[in-house]
């Protein structure tokens, strides 16, 4: 980018082999990008989970909730995947400094749509390392903690120790591990 701007051509359009067609002011997205990938964050935290009977849900907004408590001008968002459009996430966990993401354990691992979203996010290699925490329900052996510390990590994002493993439906002490992944991310 730096290296076509330095040579000043009068560029009328920019035209990609997919995506939009630039012609109003084309270099306004050259400078978009430009800003995108000098360590771009805001002051955001971004929750997404998936669930079956909502424990993970219960567990997501009380992680919400307290960030908003412990630092107001920080914006959060919460997605369910199921429910969501998967870009229109991924926008957000670009944007944001720290992520948590919550599944249920299934069949000895995490649900499949979240599974499915983690590969996308480890297809997109974000240049720069956010902090992520790890949520989620089970009933006997409950790997799914585990397994999305695992994929996080592997996508190149910094897991922060606490975590929120729940049996069954959340109680009180799972509440306050939510509330303690909250503070981790907030620090
Ligand atoms: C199809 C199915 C498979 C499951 N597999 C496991 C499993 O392998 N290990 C486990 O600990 N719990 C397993 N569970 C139990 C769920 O993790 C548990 O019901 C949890 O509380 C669901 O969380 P949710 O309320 O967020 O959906 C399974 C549940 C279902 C419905």
């Amino acid at each position: 980018m730096e290296e076509i701007q330095a040579l000043n051509l009068p560029i009328d359009i920019i035209a990609t082999s997919h995506g939009c067609i630039w012609r109003d002011n084309p270099l306004q997205i050259v400078e978009k990008y430009y800003e995108w990938s000098q360590n771009y964050q805001e002051d955001q935290i971004t929750i997404v989970y998936d669930t079956m009977w909502e424990g993970t849900k219960q567990l997501a907004h009380k992680i919400s909730s307290e960030i908003a408590e412990l630092s107001p001008q920080t914006r959060v968002k919460i997605y369910n995947i199921s429910k969501a459009d998967k870009n229109d996430i991924m926008t957000e966990v670009f944007k944001s400094k720290a992520i948590a993401l919550g599944s249920p354990t299934v069949g000895g691992s995490i649900l499949s749509s979240v599974g499915g979203w983690l590969d996308f996010l480890k297809e997109l290699r974000f240049k720069e390392e956010k902090k992520a925490a790890v949520f989620g329900c089970y009933g006997w052996s409950g790997e799914g903690t585990k397994v999305l510390r695992e994929k996080l990590t592997d996508a190149g994002f910094s897991v922060v120790e606490d975590e929120a493993k729940c049996l069954w439906n959340p109680r009180e002490e799972d509440f306050e591990r939510a509330a303690g992944i909250a503070k981790a991310l907030c620090e």
